[in-house]
């Protein structure tokens, strides 16, 4: 959603800003504007809506003047429509002073109505300017910024990081979060303040997270965080893990593309450094401790959207490995259903952005009701690692396309690590079971190279014939059932049509229904090899659906003989044990979506409606 730069440094103000914007366009957004004290010492601004291009090319045709001080900000509309007028910076009444806002500012009626009482105009329909309107005058009252933010802050209901620079306060912004994320990045005679360190990393690699609650002023020399009742904060700096040149597209057609072909790399990266002679070993968990770790009796895993399927397959693996119940929610409908918690329930959330609001609601519930929280999170720096017990992050890179494809991978490869780690500590597998299971998850990313070099063009091909097409299903059981649930919604956000992911033994339950002639079904079908597989009911399954004049395409492992008589289409993947197989079954619906929507001539990376990180409830 929202993305916000702030910059005090020397005069390159402008440049820092729409780099900044441009690095986190991929949050979402449907205008961007700046605000710069320029050459005169004056404050201005230049705001549009549609995409940053619009801005960048009035700012080309109109220039501002490249001062050293600037906030920016890509906005997705909620209160009021997206327009010029409503994008960001909003003004003071008296226009030297501009504010920026990611969030919802809850009470903004009755904060509005107080200041139309006192005769104050307003321009825009955002909750935004109230606040802009709000810290305007307690700067006339103050002189100080700093100050006047935090009057106006202790007022705010809802869920916001803002951002405020001064006509009269050159060389200072100073921003406040709640429930929202910001960033400081740290330079040598500048200073950056960012939604994600995306904003800044290729100016610097030193950040600081801010908590919640708390208030930054940077100037070039000096950063100073208090907290909202003035309280001075220790901050602790980090390295960026990440590089600039990450979060380029490169040669790609499409940060999907690139993202999907880091598949292999996120999983082996996020295994770099967790195993020591096929033992796993965890120490994120420390914070935790082993011995609590051994006596939970029941695991909740909270996400949304691909963050919940990756729960839902951490759930066969944590379940089949450590033997404790595992719960996969969805953290909106978790956290307001009354869950029961107990200091035994190990809740685990995920989180490729970590700023995920639902997600972050439901982490600071389960923590209110005594639980403790682990979080699998793919950003450093991010809030929901911050809220939580113990973090282990996963090492996917920087996610940019909207779609998550590389994060998921990696989110499962962390829970499969946590799976056989806690396996260890509750003595539920043998030293030599382990050593089996991390051999396997070790093999993945070349399977999953293997997959991309053999299925990319023959998908590219199928989503060629399939641009007319109105309603994909898939069809999967056991572990295949979340990644057809994957591929469904990969369909929809991606391709505008409809999707829908089953149970294949749901399907005589009533999607069977909507099979007729023509209808395409991918088929997720389980290795033959098990002899406790599933193969002979999903080939069943697909034989009942092909009688009814299905089209079906069937993701099989290779030399699967007994699925070719019954598909359209057979997609090979290598051979896997069970709990293996959705790290290569997925990936061909990732190269499928982005192959359908790419053969619509749709925005691969930014599709409509959707914003990267849900920062709102
Ligand atoms: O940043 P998060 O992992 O918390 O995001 C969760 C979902 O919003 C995200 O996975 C979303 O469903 C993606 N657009 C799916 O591709």
């Amino acid at each position: 959603m929202c993305g916000i730069v702030g910059y005090v440094g020397d005069n390159k103000s402008i440049e820092v800003l729409l780099g900044g914007l441009k690095r986190l366009e991929y949050r979402g957004y449907d205008s961007a504007g700046v605000a710069v004290i320029d050459a005169d010492g004056h404050l201005a601004t230049r705001k549009r809506a549609g995409k940053l291009q619009v801005l960048v090319d009035d700012l080309a045709a109109h220039p501002l003047g490249n001062g050293a001080t600037g906030i920016g900000h890509t906005r997705w509309a909620t209160h009021g429509g997206p327009t010029d007028v409503n994008a960001h910076p909003h003004l003071s009444a008296d226009g030297k002073l501009a504010l920026i806002h990611n969030g919802i500012i809850e009470n903004f009626s009755e904060l509005k109505q107080e200041l139309l009482d006192a005769g104050a105009v307003f321009s825009s329909e955002t909750d935004t300017e109230v606040a802009a309107l709000l810290v305007g005058r307690e700067y006339e009252a103050t002189n100080d910024l700093t100050e006047a933010l935090r009057r106006v802050v202790a007022r705010l209901d809802g869920a916001f990081t803002l951002l405020v620079m001064h006509e009269d306060q050159p060389g200072l912004v100073v921003g406040a979060r709640r429930n929202s994320p910001l960033v400081i990045g740290l330079g040598d005679g500048e200073n950056f303040l960012g939604s994600d360190v995306a904003a800044f990393v290729q100016f610097t690699k030193r950040a600081m997270a801010i908590g919640q609650d708390q208030i930054v002023a940077i100037r070039p020399d000096s950063v100073e965080v208090t907290d909202f009742a003035g309280a001075p904060v220790e901050v602790e700096e980090f390295e960026i893990a990440w590089d600039a040149s990450a979060s380029e597209k490169g040669g790609w057609s499409s940060f999907m593309a690139k993202e999907i072909s880091e598949e292999p790399d996120a999983v082996a990266n996020t295994i770099l450094g967790r195993v020591h002679d096929g033992v796993v070993t965890l120490s994120e968990l420390d914070p935790i401790g082993d011995e609590a770790l051994a006596d939970i009796d029941r695991i909740v895993i909270i996400a949304c959207g691909t963050a919940a399927y990756a729960g839902m397959l951490g759930k066969y693996a944590i379940e089949q490995w450590a033997r404790i119940p595992v719960e996969v929610d969805l953290a909106h409908e978790f956290r307001y259903r009354n869950p029961i918690l107990t200091s035994r329930t190990l809740v685990i959330s995920i989180s490729q952005s970590g700023e995920t609001m639902d997600t972050l609601m439901a982490v600071k519930f389960a923590t209110a009701a005594g639980a403790r929280v682990l979080s699998v999170c793919n950003t450093q720096g991010a809030t929901i690692p911050r809220e939580s017990d113990a973090v282990v992050y996963t090492h996917a890179g920087p996610e940019v396309a909207v779609a998550s494809t590389k994060a998921f991978l990696a989110q499962m490869t962390a829970l499969y690590l946590i799976g056989l780690h806690l396996a260890k500590v509750r003595g539920t597998l043998a030293a030599a079971e382990i050593r089996e299971n991390v051999g396997e998850l070790q093999a993945i990313p070349a399977k999953i190279a293997e997959v991309l070099a053999v299925s990319q063009a023959e998908i590219g091909q199928l989503a060629h014939w399939m641009t007319d097409v109105q309603s994909v299903l898939f069809l999967g059981r056991n572990v295949g059932f979340p990644v057809a649930l994957e591929g469904a919604l990969k369909l929809k956000e991606l391709a505008y049509i409809h999707a829908e992911g089953f149970a294949a033994g749901e399907l005589k339950h009533g999607p069977i229904a909507l099979i007729e002639p023509g209808q395409v079904v991918f088929v997720i079908v389980p290795s033959p090899r098990d002899p406790d597989s599933l193969h002979p009911k999903v080939v069943s399954n697909i034989q009942e659906i092909r009688a009814r004049g299905a089209r079906v395409i069937a993701i099989a492992e290779k030399g699967d003989a007994a699925v070719l008589p019954f598909a359209d289409e057979v997609i090979p993947i290598p051979l896997a044990g069970t709990l293996f197989e959705p790290f290569l079954t997925v990936v061909p619906l990732h190269i499928f979506g982005m192959e359908l929507a790419a053969a619509k001539g749709l925005d691969v990376d930014q599709p409509r409606n959707l914003a990267k990180s849900v920062t709102v409830e």
